[in-house]
């Protein structure tokens, strides 16, 4: 497919509204309609070779869905049909959503658990974002002092939002272009 997927998974449809800024930001002509994944077939998202995938964080670190307390279908449910596909040669970026004021001791942590297994088929993960503006006790999507994905709070820090996602979606373009580059 040479264009980029965008998938997300939503209970509350903030992270649908965030996947809608980043696929406006990175060009419609260059990025699919973000689609939720608690309606898609494992082929759907499989035909893409760049991804854009985001979620928001429920449960203590765990992987969105009902498992975590959600009353939608999310994430987990999804990577139920998904199976284990060998990514390899995909390349994927991941955002994630939290609220580091009221989750301080696990803020954007779901973003991790979903990390790890896209890692874990053999994706390369692009993407990493300083933790240096944000306030929070502890995060498990930290690595040396980088979310592995974007972090947006809608809840503390809505204000950072717009600029975030411009600085975000300039620094993934040009990586995810080259994949389809590569694909074509
Ligand atoms: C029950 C519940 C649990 C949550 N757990 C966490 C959490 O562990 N860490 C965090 O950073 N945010 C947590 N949040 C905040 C959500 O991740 C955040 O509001 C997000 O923007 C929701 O995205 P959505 O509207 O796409 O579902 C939680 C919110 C609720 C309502």
């Amino acid at each position: 497919m040479n264009k980029i997927g965008m998938f997300f998974g939503t209970e509350t449809g903030t992270t649908r509204l965030i996947a809608k800024k980043l696929q406006k930001l990175i060009g419609a002509d260059i990025a699919d309609k973000p689609v939720n994944v608690n309606r898609i077939a494992a082929e759907e998202f499989l035909q893409y070779d760049a991804l854009i995938l985001g979620t928001p964080s429920y449960g203590v670190g765990d992987i969105p869905g009902l498992s975590a307390g959600c009353l939608e279908r999310n994430w987990e449910e999804f990577l139920a049909i998904l199976g284990t596909p060998d990514l390899t040669g995909k390349r994927i970026a991941m955002f994630g959503l939290g609220a580091q004021e009221r989750y301080s001791d696990r803020f954007a942590s779901s973003l991790m658990a979903l990390y790890k297994v896209f890692e874990g088929l053999g994706a390369e993960m692009i993407g990493d974002w300083s933790a240096a503006d944000y306030t929070f006790e502890h995060s498990a999507s930290v690595v040396d002092g980088r979310f592995v994905g974007l972090v947006i709070d809608q809840r503390t820090q809505g204000m950072y939002t717009d600029q975030r996602l411009k600085d975000w979606a300039e620094q993934i373009r040009p990586q995810l272009l080259q994949k389809l580059e590569q694909a074509a």
